[in-house]
């Protein structure tokens, strides 16, 4: 987004137009900048050529899967409705992942029957329920089991999934007697190792930690991996001023790694292919003026936009023609939801700002519209897809009749 003759823009479309043509809230994607980030990320690790596996869970979005899929990117699911939209999508079920703790006997089975790439196991339970299924399918089924390497993210608390308080994954021991297990069934194939140690990580260095302890724990086990899923986590910078992901760090880290332990290595990146790609677009319902500060009541809310509430998460907030008065009160952006936590972000120094008109809030590609709900009985935003001066429609709101 930037200020073409003071309009704020994507691509080469006004965000004013947008709320004029498709009303708001709506979210707004731009292709250029989905594409940069895909080819970037390639880049970044082109030496060992890495299977890239989109996490469907930071954007469900069919027709952003699919654009996704043409740069040859297969994806990481965590249940039965992630899958089918993967495969609906057309990604290759060679090149799809399925992690998560509490894969159901329903779950399990389609997944064997779509033939995918792994199920990454995430219990001594699970492995058993796979291969109980596989036998009575008589089918061969390949699986991964994820470690929890008792590494700090050193991130918010809440999306890290690394620690040994965390429930995702097992410990070096019962890896060990999972490995055993494996070699010894007929039904089930291991051949991934996988880990995942949290999301938002802008410091190289919980990853190399994370390495380190794979590498020690691949000494132990002698047991050789086709392949290393080294999940996905890497940060993007919600403000100008935050430190961003050295990724010539954790790809020399990697390699590093991979020249004791030669495996392919699979990334299950969500956030930072798709999250700086999207916008949030909203229009001022009112002003309400209090001695204080002036609250700016938005049509989008947190049913809309989860992250402020959940993690107090910032998302920039930018007006949509840009003027140079500037208001003598602080800014509180809100929803109209009945939750004092529906609230965005508290500004000072702000444009002045009127009734009726328009902001977008940045960097929403990632777990905005996927996190979002019907909460006070709100329809869910419309998406539209930007390329150039292109707009294509890619979720209609939803109608109220749906929620009827
Ligand atoms: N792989 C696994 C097994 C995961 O659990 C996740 C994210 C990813 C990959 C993708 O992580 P990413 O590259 O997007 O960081 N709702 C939170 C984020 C939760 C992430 C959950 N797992 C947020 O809005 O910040």
């Amino acid at each position: 987004m930037k200020y073409i003759n003071k309009k704020l823009t994507i691509e080469r479309v006004s965000v004013e137009s947008i709320a004029k043509k498709y009303n708001t809230p709506i979210y707004c994607y731009s292709y250029s900048k989905l594409k940069e980030n895909i080819l970037n990320f390639k880049k970044n690790f082109k030496s060992f050529s890495p299977l890239i596996c989109f996490a469907i869970k930071s954007n469900t979005n069919v027709n952003l899967i699919r654009e996704i899929k043409k740069f040859g990117l297969g994806a990481d699911v965590v249940s039965k409705g992630e899958l089918m939209i993967a495969i609906k999508a057309g990604i290759n079920p060679k090149k799809i992942v399925f992690s998560g703790v509490g894969k159901t006997t329903d779950e399990i089975r389609y997944a064997i029957d779509k033939k995918i790439l792994l199920i990454n196991a995430e219990s001594k339970s699970e492995v058993l329920e796979i291969d109980r299924i596989a036998k009575l399918k008589k089918k061969k089924v390949f699986i991964g089991i994820r470690i929890n390497p008792n590494t700090d993210a050193k991130t918010l608390s809440q999306i890290s999934t690394g620690k040994k308080e965390n429930k995702f994954g097992v410990n070096s021991k019962t890896l060990l007697e999972l490995v055993s297990y494996c070699k010894n069934s007929k039904n089930i194939k291991l051949k991934c190792l996988s880990v995942h140690i949290g999301s938002q990580i802008l410091n190289h260095r919980p990853y190399e930690k994370m390495l380190n302890v794979l590498d020690k724990t691949l000494n132990k086990l002698n047991y050789k991996f086709e392949f290393i899923d080294l999940g996905g986590g890497m940060g993007i910078s919600y403000d100008n001023k935050a430190e961003k992901l050295n990724y010539k760090r954790y790809n020399f880290a990697i390699k590093k790694f991979l020249k004791k332990n030669s495996s392919k290595i699979i990334f299950e990146p969500g956030r930072s292919i798709i999250g700086n790609t999207g916008v949030l677009i909203s229009k001022i319902v009112y002003i309400k003026k209090d001695s204080q500060k002036s609250f700016v009541i938005l049509d989008a809310a947190m049913n809309d936009l989860m992250r402020p509430a959940l993690y107090g998460a910032i998302h920039k907030i930018s007006p949509s023609i840009k003027r140079i008065k500037k208001s003598k009160k602080t800014y509180e952006f809100v929803g109209p939801i009945c939750e004092s936590t529906d609230k965005f972000s508290t500004l000072k120094n702000f444009q002045e700002l009127k009734e009726k008109e328009v902001v977008a809030m940045s960097d929403v590609g990632a777990y905005g519209m996927s996190l979002s709900s019907n909460y006070n009985l709100r329809p869910k935003a419309s998406e539209i897809l930007i390329k150039g001066s292109k707009i294509k429609v890619i979720r209609k709101r939803q109608k109220y009749n749906d929620l009827m």
